[in-house]
């Protein structure tokens, strides 16, 4: 869809003034002189001028003549029309309707036209175009307009959005259904179940796990948006992760009893130090290992791995690995697993009480502190999840330990 504005309130506006200034005289564009120009007559004298001034702009941009030929452009202009050729009617290698209509409405009216388009190949991407009508010092057997278009990329802006968009819809749509439960419950015990105790303590603990459940997603959505918040500063207190480790498999163990599934831990001889947030690698770990407790279930044991390891470019980490032996994840789903509110199972999960921001979490809390995770996993043989921390290296004698 075209959308209209007033561009000489935008940048390309101001540029269309500097533009005029560069080129060295004040006349309005309105009043055209010199000859027309007819394509196919060679490169125009101001070509190169044109073409490293254009050069310089992080945006596309594409200098057109009075009749539409090419007379420059820049490198970033290639992504945007690739069959663009100097010296070659611009209208064939443009080949957004919009744009060729605003190219036609500019060169028409004199007047700075601005399009947004959408192109689906090779990605899906927004843009803005601004087309500026500009004149340049006039050269014999030329014209001395050209039209000046320059593109700005709206995708990232559009794709924020977007996301923003589907996280109010997601999270509305969590916190309904267990908000529609407990309504419905409210009314049945003033109503139909009035006078029976035994619907009464039925109804309550049921409508006491909902709220729960609503208590515990907002609690998550908190959660989420302080570590984002926070996400440009990376904790700096030194935290050993083996304690962390411990807490956490003793924490769950109830939840690992009800479920008839044994943890398992390997810990290292020597202390893991890192720069963290206690709390937040805690909860992240929490996540984790509840997860392969609930979802992993039927392969009856846990282990939880931590160790010193190196990353690919070599540098000193921690890692704990979070393996179970359940019916592991398809793969298509392991790229998505870390946005918000997916989920393998809806149901599955819901009916474990989950919301599907865990891994969000965990994500979130591990890009933090300047660490990743790890998902590794084939249809029936369990899952692993792996926390990679850059261990805090400064203070280490070479045998490993503290000094
Ligand atoms: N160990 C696992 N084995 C199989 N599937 C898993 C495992 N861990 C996570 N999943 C899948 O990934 C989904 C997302 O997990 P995540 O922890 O983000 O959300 P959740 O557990 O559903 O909810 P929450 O963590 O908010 O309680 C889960 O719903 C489940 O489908
Ligand atoms: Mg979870």
């Amino acid at each position: 869809m075209a959308v209209e504005d007033d561009p000489r309130k935008t940048w390309p506006g101001r540029l269309q003034g500097a533009w005029h200034a560069l080129a060295g005289h004040g006349s309005t564009a309105n009043d055209p002189r010199g000859a027309p120009q007819a394509l196919g007559r060679g490169e125009h004298p101001q070509a190169a001028l044109i073409a490293s001034l254009i050069g310089g702009l992080p945006d596309a941009a594409i200098v057109l003549d009075a009749a539409g030929g090419v007379i420059a452009f820049n490198d970033a202009a290639r992504f945007i029309a690739p069959a663009l050729r100097q010296g070659e009617p611009a209208l064939i290698s443009l080949r957004m309707p919009e744009l060729v209509d605003a190219v036609r409405r500019a060169s028409k009216s004199r007047e700075p036209q601005r399009v947004e388009f959408f192109e689906r190949v090779p990605l899906d991407r927004w843009f803005e175009a601004f087309v500026v009508p500009v004149k340049l010092a006039g050269v014999a057997g030329w014209r001395a307009d050209v039209l000046l278009m320059t593109f700005n990329d709206l995708s990232p802006l559009r794709r924020v959005e977007e996301m923003r968009a589907d996280f109010v819809a997601n999270a509305s749509h969590e916190l309904r259904t267990p908000l529609a439960a407990l309504l419905g419950f409210i009314e049945t015990l003033q109503g139909p179940a009035k006078n029976d105790p035994a619907a009464r303590e039925k109804f309550l603990a049921i409508m006491q796990g909902q709220a729960t459940r609503m208590a515990r997603l907002i609690d998550d959505l908190l959660s989420l948006s302080r570590i984002e918040l926070n996400a440009h500063l990376q904790p700096n207190t030194p935290v050993d992760l083996a304690p962390i480790v411990r807490q956490v498999a003793d924490g769950l163990q109830t939840l690992a009893r009800d479920r008839s599934v044994a943890i398992k831990l390997t810990m290292p001889q020597e202390a893991l130090i890192v720069l963290g947030d206690r709390d937040e690698l805690i909860r992240a770990l929490e996540n984790l290992v509840e997860n392969a407790l609930k979802y992993g279930e039927a392969g009856k044991r846990v282990e939880i791995t931590l160790g010193p390891a190196q990353t690919r470019a070599g540098a000193p980490e921690a890692r704990i690995a979070v393996r179970d032996h359940g019916p592991g994840i398809a793969p298509e789903h392991l790229p998505r697993l870390t946005e918000r509110f997916y989920r393998v199972d809806v149901a599955d999960s819901r009916a474990q009480g989950g919301t599907g921001l865990g891994l969000a979490l965990v994500k979130h809390v591990l890009n933090r502190h300047g660490g990743r995770l790890s998902i590794e996993s084939t249809l029936g043989q369990g899952a692993t999840f792996t926390m990679h921390l850059p261990l805090r290296t400064g203070d280490f004698t070479p045998s490993g330990e503290l000094s």
